[in-house]
């Protein structure tokens, strides 16, 4: 498949460079399809390569000592996976897994590394990527110390919002929500919890739910209500 330009500009890492420098960009790469639940990175591998996801989404996990998926993060089309072992040299720190049908850009290691000493845009907004993310692992470390089900739940339904969610006049929507088992295992809970918990965040009138469509009806409130 060819890469075009327009598309790896859509790709926030690669947003502030010049047409001719994601031109050269666009000659490393190479293109992967991963079927759903198919596993794209396993845990203590070796890693060399760097992904980025231009379509579809995956699920970053790890397997707790019970043999539970525990789900760290979920990223979705135009974030990037893999840069931690080439960072650090050290065997890949989770299981990555396609969430649905998901085409990756793949970059060797020795061409990441590159670009980032050529192009220090690059290297700054991989930091501040990162940043976000350590804040983000710093708040869900900090929910699941809460012992109650509902304050579990509704911080992973807060993180789905910020990672999937679209904000329109205070309304979050996602669109595609993740099934009530990942939820679970976001959430450090089991799924007949999760469904008790959606279904009094409804009665609540918290958050409306249709098929596979969630919003949270007034988002300013919701992350008052369970951002700790
Ligand atoms: P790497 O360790 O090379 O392989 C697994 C990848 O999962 C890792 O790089 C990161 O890209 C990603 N990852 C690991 N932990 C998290 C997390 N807490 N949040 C988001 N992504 C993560």
């Amino acid at each position: 498949m060819t890469i075009d330009i327009s598309m790896l500009r859509r790709i926030p890492l690669f947003e502030e460079l010049e047409d001719n420098e994601i031109a050269n960009i666009r000659e490393l790469i190479q293109t992967r399809i991963y079927r759903k639940n198919n596993v794209i990175l396993l845990e203590e591998d070796f890693g060399d390569t760097l992904f980025i996801i231009n379509t579809g989404s995956v699920k970053i996990t790890r397997i707790n000592e019970d043999g539970k998926e525990v789900i760290l993060s979920i990223l979705r089309d135009g974030e990037f996976f893999g840069e931690m072992s080439i960072l650090d040299g050290e065997s890949r720190s989770a299981n990555v897994i396609a969430m649905e049908d998901s085409e990756v850009l793949i970059l060797k290691r020795s061409d990441f590394l590159d670009l980032l000493e050529r192009y220090p845009k690059i290297a700054i907004h991989l930091l501040e990527e990162l940043a976000q993310r350590l804040r983000r692992s710093d708040r869900h470390i900090e929910s699941l110390s809460l012992s109650d089900a509902e304050h579990r739940v509704g911080n992973a339904l807060l993180r789905l919002a910020e990672d999937l969610g679209v904000h329109k006049k205070g309304v979050v929507t996602i669109d595609d929500l993740p099934l009530q088992q990942d939820i679970a295992n976001m959430a450090g809970t089991s799924r007949e919890t999760v469904s008790r918990m959606l279904k009094m965040l409804e009665n609540k009138k918290l958050i409306e739910r249709e098929g596979r469509i969630l919003k949270i009806v007034n988002y300013v409130e919701f992350v008052r209500g369970f951002s700790k």
